[in-house]
């Protein structure tokens, strides 16, 4: 990978204005079986800085993600990388483009039966075949960007979570991307691993100057590492700007976001299943299996009483 182009945009960036924006996705939409989930998201993701994208788990954070580098196709709209329309690619071609992505999914997995060295080279022969007389540099190059050169010859199970994180974002850097999707990168671990990696997003984006994608619900980690921020809402985008105005922001969606509060839709509809479950339990017997049970056992805990009103 020739590093030495990375701080200059290609000739080959988008001529309307949106040079500075290597990846951008238009009017996508996806939808599996009759769930819609992207209802056509329009947005730009500005090169060298680090956008957010914020959403509710279920959203369609992780299928954008995998629209960006062709793990998925659109029903409409387009994805773009520096004027390449990607969903167009044939998978040949999209392997070209994948290179020039790290992305740190979701669950991160590493290979259990392979060392970290291991794990760290595998894109490397991936591409190249062989061992390349580079890869003892390169392999160290990462774990030690990420503060863990001490665990080359550890194997996955022997290192914490957030270690395996971190190793795992190694092994996505190894190939010298120019854009790092991170897939809630900061999910399962504690406030200080989170912190750890939210460090480590920030360093990778100054030393090696990506463009960096989070999608997120941790609003900790989003302020932390935000230079861009976008809201995802039932499949579309309904705010965007930079992290102070997301936080002085009067969109309803946002600000209860923000504030960590459901909707009155959504409570509505908890409730409505909480007392249809009540009322199927009531008839059943509340084991679920239609056992009768005498009155005193019947419904469970502090729900006994007054849930749903009224003896079925
Ligand atoms: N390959 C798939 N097939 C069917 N449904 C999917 C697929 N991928 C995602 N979904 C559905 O799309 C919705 C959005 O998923 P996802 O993007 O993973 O949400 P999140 O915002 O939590 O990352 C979810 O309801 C999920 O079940
Ligand atoms: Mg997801």
């Amino acid at each position: 990978m020739p590093t030495a182009e990375r701080h200059s945009p290609p000739p080959s960036a988008a001529p309307d204005g949106q040079a500075d924006a290597p990846v951008r996705v238009e009017g996508l939409v996806k939808s599996f079986g009759r769930q819609r989930v992207l209802r056509g998201v329009t947005l730009s993701f500005p090169r060298g800085r680090t956008t957010v994208v914020l959403g509710p788990s279920g959203c369609g954070k992780s299928v954008l993600l995998k629209h960006l580098i062709g793990l998925l196709r659109p029903d409409a709209g387009s994805v773009h990388y520096e004027g390449v329309r990607v969903d167009l690619l044939s998978e040949r071609k999209l392997g070209a483009v994948r290179r020039e992505f790290g992305f740190l999914f979701q669950q991160g997995a590493l290979f259990d039966s392979m060392t970290v060295r291991e794990n760290i080279a595998f894109p490397l022969r991936e591409l190249e075949g062989h061992e390349s007389p580079g890869e003892e540099d390169r392999v160290r190059r990462v774990l030690r960007l990420v503060g863990l050169e001490e665990t080359i010859e550890k194997y996955p199970s022997e290192l914490s979570g957030g270690q395996q994180k971190r190793v795992a974002l190694a092994r996505a850097i190894v190939l010298g991307p120019k854009v790092i999707l991170y897939d809630e990168p900061t999910t399962g671990l504690d406030p200080i691993r989170s912190d750890v990696i939210n460090e480590l997003i920030l360093k990778l984006e100054h030393e090696l100057k990506v463009t960096s994608i989070v999608v997120t619900h941790d609003l900790a980690s989003a302020f932390k590492v935000a230079d861009h921020m976008v809201m995802l809402h039932e499949g579309q985008v309904v705010a965007e700007g930079s992290p102070e105005e997301f936080r002085a922001s009067t969109n309803p969606v946002v600000a209860r976001f923000l504030r960590g509060e459901a909707s009155d839709d959504e409570l509505k509809a908890i409730r409505e299943v909480t007392s249809a479950n009540v009322d199927a339990a009531r008839t059943k017997g509340a084991d679920g299996f239609g056992a009768p049970r005498n009155d005193g056992e019947r419904a469970p805990g502090k729900r006994r009483t007054g849930a749903s009103g009224g003896e079925s």
